[in-house]
C-alpha cells in the first residue's frame, strides 16, 4: 500500500464498506471519458465515477472557471446577491421542464431532496410521501427512509408516513403483464396508495426521472402522465428526482422531458457541477414558489449557494450547451441500444439490457433463464472488469454502463469490447 493510501486509512473513512475492505484507487488525473491512476494506468470510466462525471475528467473550462472563482475569495452568506448566483438560477429555469421558475442551491442529491420534502409538506400542510419499492434518495436519515433500497434496513424505523408503490420494472412485472397489454398499472398504483392512505394526508410522491442505482427501469410511454394526471386530481405535489437521471444522463436534459411532463418540484444533484464542485438544486413550480411569497420558507444551509457551488453550476450549464453534451448523449444511446441487444441475443447469461442515453444496465441470470446470475459470478464479473481497467457500477445481478456524456463512439466501442470480453471471460 501506498504512503498516501495509509495515511488515509489511518484517519479517514471510506463509504458504504467495512474499511478492511476497502479498495480505493489513487487517481492522479484523467481526460474526458478516462483516468488515470498513480501505477500509470488508463482506466475506462463507465460508472461516471459516481454517476456525476457527465462532462469527464480533466475538462479544460471547469478547471479555468472553477480557478477563477476560487481566485476572487468570495466569502458570501446564504442572504448574499453576486452575479454567479443570480446567473445559476436563471440558467436552472431555462433548462429544467416548463414552469420550473425557482431554485433553492444546496450541496448534494439528499440535501436536495430533504428540501424538497420540507417544502412540499409546508406547501399541502399534509405529512405523508409516496416512494417506489426500488428506489434512491439519499443517505441521510431520512432519505434513506424514503429510499426502496437495502441500505435502508440498518436504520429502520426511520421517517414515518412514507407509502410505497411499485416500480415500472417491465422485465419482472409485477402485474405479469407483456407491452401490448400494458395499461400503466405500476403508475396507476399511485391512485391505490393514495386511496389507502387517504389522499388528503399525502404531501408528495416523489419518483426517480429514470431508477438509477436500483436497476435502470426507463418507464413506459404515458407513465409520468398517468402520475400528474393523479397527482392533480388529489392536489398531491410530483417531485422528480433527477439526482441521477438529470443533465442529459437519458439524452435530454431530465429524464421526465422524454414525455414533456413537468413536476411540481424537481431536484437534482451530481450532473449539475458534474463533480467539480459539491452541488445541489431543488427547482420549483409557480404554485410552490408563491406559497413562500408570504410564508416563512423553513429550510437554509451556512453554505446555502455558495460562490464556488454556484460558479460550477454556470460553467457546467455553459459547458452541456456549448459541447451539444446531451445531443451527444442521446446520440450515443441510439447507437448503444441496437450494440447492448446484438451482445444480449449471443449470451443467454444476459437475460435483458435496458435504458436510455448513457444511462444502461445488464441484468445477468443464470444460462438460458431468469433466475438472477449468482453472487460469486458478480463477484468474480467486478474483479475481470477492475483487472481489465473498466470501473463500473453493479448491484445484485445488474451491470450498468454510464460513461461520462462527452465520450466518443469509437471509445464507447472499445470500453463496450472490453466489457464483452470480462463477461466471456466469466460465464462462459
Ligand atoms: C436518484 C438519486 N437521488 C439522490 C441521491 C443522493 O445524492 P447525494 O449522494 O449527492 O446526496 C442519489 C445518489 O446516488 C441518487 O442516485
Amino acid at each position: 500500500m501506498s504512503e498516501l493510501l495509509e495515511q488515509q486509512r489511518d484517519h479517514l473513512f471510506y463509504t458504504w464498506t467495512a474499511q478492511q475492505k476497502a479498495a480505493p484507487l489513487e487517481i492522479v488525473g484523467g481526460q474526458g471519458a478516462r483516468f488515470q491512476t498513480a501505477d500509470g494506468d488508463w482506466w475506462w470510466d463507465l460508472g461516471s465515477t459516481t454517476w456525476n462525471a457527465n462532462l469527464g475528467h480533466g475538462h479544460p473550462v471547469m478547471a479555468a472557471r472553477l480557478a477563477e472563482a476560487a481566485g476572487r475569495g468570495l466569502v458570501a452568506g446564504p442572504t448574499a446577491a453576486f452575479p454567479d448566483k443570480a446567473r445559476a438560477g436563471q440558467l436552472l429555469a431555462e433548462v429544467t421542464p416548463k414552469g420550473l421558475t425557482k431554485s433553492f442551491i444546496c450541496l448534494s442529491g439528499a440535501e436536495a431532496n430533504e428540501n424538497a420534502i420540507k417544502m412540499a409538506r409546508m406547501v399541502t400542510g399534509r405529512s405523508k410521501v409516496v416512494a417506489r419499492t426500488r428506489s434512491y434518495h439519499g443517505a441521510t436519515l431520512a432519505m434513506l427512509s424514503l429510499s426502496g433500497d437495502p441500505r435502508r434496513e440498518l436504520f429502520e424505523p426511520g421517517l414515518p408516513g412514507v407509502l410505497r408503490m411499485t416500480d415500472p420494472y417491465c422485465y419482472r412485472c409485477k402485474y405479469g403483464l407483456q407491452p401490448a397489454t400494458c395499461q400503466r398499472e405500476c403508475a396507476q398504483d399511485l391512485e391505490t396508495t393514495l386511496m389507502e392512505a387517504g389522499p388528503e394526508t399525502v404531501a408528495a410522491v416523489i419518483v426517480e426521472g429514470v431508477t438509477g442505482a436500483n436497476g435502470v427501469f426507463p418507464p413506459p410511454s404515458g407513465y409520468f402522465q398517468r402520475l400528474r394526471q393523479i397527482c392533480d386530481r388529489y392536489g398531491v405535489l410530483l417531485i422528480a428526482d433527477e439526482v441521477l437521471s438529470g443533465f442529459g444522463r437519458t439524452g435530454r436534459w431530465f429524464a421526465i422531458d422524454h414525455e414533456g411532463v413537468s413536476p411540481d418540484i424537481l431536484t437534482c444533484a451530481k450532473g449539475l457541477t458534474a463533480g467539480y464542485a459539491p452541488g445541489g438544486a431543488v427547482v420549483v413550480n409557480d404554485r410552490v414558489a408563491r406559497h413562500f411569497e408570504d410564508h416563512v420558507l423553513f429550510c437554509g444551509l451556512t453554505t446555502y449557494a455558495h460562490p464556488l457551488v454556484c460558479a460550477a453550476i454556470c460553467a457546467a450549464i455553459d459547458v452541456y450547451k456549448s459541447e451539444s453534451v446531451i445531443e451527444n448523449s442521446a446520440r450515443l444511446g441510439q447507437w448503444l441500444g441496437p450494440r447492448l441487444e446484438q451482445l444480449r441475443s449471443t449470451r443467454p447469461f444476459v437475460g435483458e439490457v435496458r435504458g436510455l442515453g448513457l444511462l444502461w444496465a445488464l441484468e445477468l441470470v443464470e444460462a438460458g433463464g431468469r433466475q438472477p446470475a449468482s453472487a460469486a459470478d458478480m463477484d468474480r464479473l467486478y474483479a475481470t472488469l477492475k483487472k481489465n481497467r473498466v470501473y463500473a457500477h453493479r448491484r445484485d445481478n445488474l451491470l450498468y454502463l454510464a460513461p461520462p456524456l462527452v465520450i466518443q463512439s469509437d471509445q464507447l466501442e472499445a470500453c463496450l469490447q472490453a466489457v464483452e470480453t470480462s463477461l466471456d471471460q466469466v460465464f462462459n
